[in-house]
């Protein structure tokens, strides 16, 4: 990474943005080839039927945090293909968390480990794949990520989180 990457991190990320929430506007190639057999898989369609936040589906929240976390780890230099896989796979489980149910109680802290073992059914992870979806919801987690590319997710996971948590509010 040469010393001036992080200059271009900030117009990188706005003019990625758009893209976020409307997937088929993107026209990175390279990013299509890799997240395509995940999203082919029917565990990752069926986040679609799930709310995360506010009106924003689970299926459109991973693939949002997988295409900034993409852009932000490309941007940099950084493994931008586990971004992208790990993006979509970070919050793959196979529940709605808003209904209550003894088997995903603590939804907060037990679902990036959920979601390791949904991943492994239907792909290999590198040790760097797991340590960001495992990580992903650090402080909750206690044990910090330990790849630049997993504080990357982190912090994108975070961003659009609060973002989409607060359209319910922007919308009244
Ligand atoms: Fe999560
Ligand atoms: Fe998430």
């Amino acid at each position: 990474m040469n010393g001036f990457a992080f200059l271009r991190l900030p117009v990188a990320m706005y003019r990625a943005f758009p893209c976020a929430y409307h997937p088929e506007r993107i026209e990175d190639e390279a990013y299509i080839a890799i997240v395509s057999p995940l999203l082919a898989e029917p565990g990752i369609q069926k986040l679609g039927d799930f709310v995360q936040h506010s009106d924003i589906t689970l299926l459109m929240h991973v693939r949002a945090v997988s295409w900034m976390t993409y852009t932000f780890c490309k941007t940099l230099g950084w493994d931008h293909v586990a971004a992208a896989r790990a993006g979509i796979l970070h919050d793959y489980v196979t529940y709605d968390w808003h209904v209550p149910d003894p088997s995903h109680r603590l939804h907060g802290f037990r679902h990036p480990g959920f979601a390791v073992t949904n991943s492994r059914k239907i792909t290999e992870l590198s040790a760097l794949e797991e340590n960001m979806i495992r990580r992903h919801m650090w402080p909750l987690t206690v044990i910090p990520p330990k790849y630049k590319e997993a504080w990357a997710l982190t912090l994108v996971d975070k961003v659009l989180a609060t973002r989409e948590t607060l359209r319910k509010y922007q919308k009244h």
